[in-house]
């Protein structure tokens, strides 16, 4: 079955699920990726030409393409859930992790952002505040399980993650992913 990571900017969803996809030997697909590849711009740009609506759109059908793949890592961008159909379609087709941090946490790894079209505002870390109440509970509704993403190292992460994963009989650890030891890398703002 597809894992799905869903959260808010910031929260490790790409750093998380590319590590995730090297261990478990699976295709990591990052659907900010995938979109941009199709709409032939940034995201930002894309947003700025013809707002955050025609944004959704792609996202909701990019999402709704993905929900065959079977045995890969998926990131969605952080707004994948404000949409009821992408609720809908991740519940039913994806394992889905909801990777959780702080606003503080987030404003602390995405200060220096300039790529993410909703956080190129006056007061970034309200604007935190505001997407994590209405998105939270959106978040908590897909989610078959909850990661705190806030201080633990992405390597400390992942290896979280496999145990539940693999105790939840979601994956099978390929021989050896167990004891492979990684250099820690710093939470990627590109996520
Ligand atoms: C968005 C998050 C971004 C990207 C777009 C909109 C959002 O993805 O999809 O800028 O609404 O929170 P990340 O969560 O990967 O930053």
């Amino acid at each position: 079955m597809a894992v799905a990571l869903v959260g808010l900017p910031g929260a490790g969803k790409s750093a998380v699920g590319r590590r995730l996809g090297q261990r478990l030997q699976l295709p990591f697909i990052d659907t900010d990726h995938v979109i941009e590849r199709r709409i032939g711009c940034t995201i930002r740009d894309y947003f700025e030409r013809h707002g955050e609506a025609a944004f959704r759109d792609v996202e909701q059908a990019v999402i709704a393409e993905l929900a065959s793949t079977r045995d890969a890592i998926v990131a969605t961008g952080g707004g994948a859930v404000l949409r009821e159909a992408n609720r809908h379609c991740l519940v039913g087709n994806f394992h889905v992790l909801y990777l959780r941090s702080s606003p503080e946490d987030l404003f602390r790894r995405l200060r220096h952002d300039v790529k993410r079209p909703l956080l190129q505002v006056a007061d970034p870390l309200g604007r935190l505040h505001e997407l994590h109440g209405v998105r939270d509970p959106l978040y908590r509704e897909v989610a078959h399980a909850i990661v705190e993403t806030g201080r633990p190292p992405i390597s400390t992460l992942v290896n979280m993650i496999l145990s539940q994963l693999e105790l939840a009989g979601v994956v099978q650890l390929p021989p050896q992913a167990d004891i492979l030891v990684e250099p820690d890398e710093p939470a990627s703002s590109d996520d």
